[in-house]
């Protein structure tokens, strides 16, 4: 066995809730909806976290504005600290040059992650897992079961598919799954609402198409004020209202 693995439970012993935010899809704002919940979850006082798990494009640092800061080492690495969230991503380490990766790579740079970093006591540790149900999204599940699964869906014909997938894969792992939100809502909708009831999860709610967003990326005073972020400030407290309510529901 990795030693690494005994170690991520010492790691993670004071960290209280692990969100995983996944969706399957790329480009459906995982990264920002992230980044903004676990602001906006540090500005209701809680101690959050951030780690960026998409190590092939690592970008809740740039949503946070964490360019050119570095993580400080002493008995593992401190997270970075942005707007108040400890951060922890591979670009502190790789910068903009590219990290191609293999299979056993990704799972290597995971545990590596996963067993350095010092979080300290924390109220929620945000989870942003990149496209796909693959190895992260699998090992995630297998290295730290307590994971909850935050669903991020799209009313797109091409996402409501995926999303329907990562729930049935989901149910077959076990893993716990606190509920399903949408974004970039569009007038009418109800695609993604529809797709949680039929599927047992509960619905958090939806995050509309903000125009006044990419302006606002890398500075955490404008993010605050957008529509965007008022919608994923109502998702977190949905999220912290439900601790201990996730379960994986019932296959069918
Ligand atoms: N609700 C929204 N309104 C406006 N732009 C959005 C919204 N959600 C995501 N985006 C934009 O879409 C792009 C992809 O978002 P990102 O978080 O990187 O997706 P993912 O992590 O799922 O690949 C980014 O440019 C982001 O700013
Ligand atoms: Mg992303």
């Amino acid at each position: 066995m990795d030693p690494r693995a005994a170690a991520i439970d010492d790691r993670l012993a004071g960290v209280g809730r692990i969100v995983a935010v996944t969706g399957s899809k790329g480009g459906i704002g995982k990264s920002v909806i992230s980044s903004s919940l676990a602001l906006a979850w540090a500005d209701e006082g809680m101690a959050v976290g951030l780690l960026d798990l998409d190590f092939t494009s690592p970008s809740d640092h740039v949503v946070l504005g964490g360019g050119g800061r570095f993580p400080t080492e002493e008995f593992g690495v401190d997270p970075v600290v942005l707007a108040g969230v400890r951060t922890m991503s591979v670009a502190y380490f790789s910068g903009d040059a590219a990290a191609p990766m293999r299979g056993g790579d990704v799972t290597n740079t995971l545990l590596e992650l996963l067993a350095i970093t010092r979080w300290g006591d924390l109220d929620a540790l945000v989870l942003d897992l990149p496209p796909g149900l693959g190895d992260i999204a699998l090992d995630v599940v297998r290295l730290v079961p307590r994971t909850e699964f935050l669903l991020l869906g799209t009313a797109s014909r091409v996402v409501i598919g995926s999303v329907q997938r990562a729930v049935r894969l989901l149910v077959e792992l076990r893993a716990p799954i606190v509920g399903m939100a949408e974004n970039l809502r569009r007038d009418g909708g109800g695609e993604v609402e529809a797709l949680a009831a039929g599927s047992g999860v509960p619905f958090l709610g939806a995050v509309p198409y903000d125009p006044a967003l990419e302006d606002a990326l890398g500075d955490p005073g404008r993010l605050r004020e957008t529509d965007f972020f008022d919608a994923v400030r109502r998702i977190g407290r949905e999220v912290a209202g439900r601790a201990g309510t996730a379960t994986s529901p019932p296959g069918r």
